[in-house]
């Protein structure tokens, strides 16, 4: 299969409508996350995303350069298990760059406010003392939970055709369903939750940031309503907002192997080793704060590391057999959903909703009708997410 680049599809003649993808592709963010890479060019660890077969890259890498300065990227790469780890961990090694802690163009809009104040995007003291507080928000839903927020969200969505757009909305749905976002507001919640997302991607246009700034300040009207404070609130959307991405992905990598694999006993249990092996996040990035020392290497302060979470879950020393798709493991491990303290909240969250629609659909017998042929990848640059022809 050829490596794909949406950008390229929209400007040749048999193209999707383009409405069809903006509704599920950030703006182009620059040459390097939309990758044309044909077969004999040089791949890259970001080109790798979106790249039909990077496991033999990300094995190269793991052996001959677990953690190596990529002058082309301008990163670090950390590819072992050993290298991810030790980046995950090091208390230097922060989410944002430490000149840029909010990305300028959001900077003193309701959008920037509540990136400002995001887990994901903060360190220190700040994201220790709220941290426990999303994990806890999380725990509060059981499986049961989860899985009747997914079916209930599938049925609102059924009449969408277009399989890209349901991957992009059942998540953000299921998640606006879990927190009780009354029905007359679930429509505009998941779509201003789809612009924040675009608006706050490296890259974004200035209508995109303003549309994001709209639904930034929507949602933490709707939060404060609720009587949150403010941090409270911008993490209230963060569950919205991480889960559309990285589960639409699971999701569509799901379909794929389903179509690859025997049938599963345990749904939940192939979802997860689907996680695993296809590694939907394929990368996370860190900053140096200071100058310091990661596997052997100095690292100087700025500079930044991509850490490449899909390289390490096939390495050996975190799994037996890892280039195996089995999903009967009886300790599965998964970098996935990152590690330490900035470690996914939601991962059993996500699980349950891809498997529970899993099942539904089977159910119905319309995996082969709904979802067409793959067509290539969002033109993203840290997660692979599969397209499917409609
Ligand atoms: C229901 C869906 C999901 C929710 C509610 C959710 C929520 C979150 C939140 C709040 C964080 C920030 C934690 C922190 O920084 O302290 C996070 C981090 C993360 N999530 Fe999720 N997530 C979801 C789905 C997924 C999926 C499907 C994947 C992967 C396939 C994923 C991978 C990650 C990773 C790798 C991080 C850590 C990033 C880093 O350390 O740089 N998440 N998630």
């Amino acid at each position: 299969m050829q490596p794909y680049c949406p950008a390229q599809r929209l400007a040749s003649a048999n193209s999707l409508p383009a409405a069809k993808l903006f509704r599920l592709d950030k703006p182009a963010g620059g040459k390097h996350t939309c990758p044309m890479h044909p077969e004999n060019a040089a791949i890259n660890a970001v080109t790798a995303v979106t790249h039909a077969d990077p496991w033999p890259y990300y094995r190269r890498l793991r052996e001959e350069q677990p953690l190596f300065f990529d002058p082309t990227l301008n990163l670090w790469v950390a590819s072992s298990l050993a290298t991810v780890a030790a980046a995950l961990a090091h208390p230097q090694l922060r989410v944002r760059p430490p000149a840029e802690p909010v990305p300028t163009a959001l900077l003193g809009t309701a959008a920037g406010e509540v990136f400002a104040q995001l887990v994901r995007m903060t360190d220190g003291d700040f994201h220790a003392a709220h941290k426990p507080a999303v994990e806890q928000a999380a725990r509060r839903w059981s499986l049961d939970d989860v899985a009747a927020a997914a079916r209930a969200a599938s049925q609102e969505l059924a009449d969408v055709e277009d399989p890209n757009a349901f991957m992009a909305r059942l998540p953000v749905r299921a998640l606006a369903l879990l927190l009780g976002v009354p029905a007359a507001q679930r429509d505009a919640t998941c779509e201003w939750v789809r612009s924040f997302v675009a608006g706050i991607a490296p890259g974004a246009s200035a209508d995109a940031v303003g549309r994001a700034v709209e639904g930034a300040a929507a949602l933490m009207a709707q939060g404060q309503a609720l009587g949150l404070g403010s941090v409270q609130a911008a993490n209230r959307i963060a569950f919205m907002q991480q889960s559309l991405d990285a589960t639409a992905a699971l999701i569509g990598h799901t379909v794929l192997q389903l179509r690859e694999q025997p049938a599963p006993d345990h749904m939940r249990s192939f979802v997860t080793e689907v996680e695993r092996w296809c590694a939907p996040t394929q990368n996370t990035r860190r900053f140096a704060a200071q100058d310091l020392e990661l596997a052997g290497q100095r690292i100087a302060a700025g500079q930044g590391v991509l850490v490449v979470l899909a390289a390490a879950n096939r390495d050996a020393a975190l799994n037996i057999e890892p280039e195996r798709f089995d999903p009967q493991r009886p300790q599965p491990r998964s970098m996935g959903f990152g590690e330490g303290c900035h470690a996914c909240p939601g991962a059993a969250i996500a699980i349950e909703i891809v498997a529970t629609f899993a099942i539904s659909m089977r159910s119905t017998g319309q995996f082969a009708s709904y979802f067409g042929a793959q067509e290539g990848f969002r033109p993203l640059a840290n997660i692979s997410s599969p397209l499917f022809v409609h």
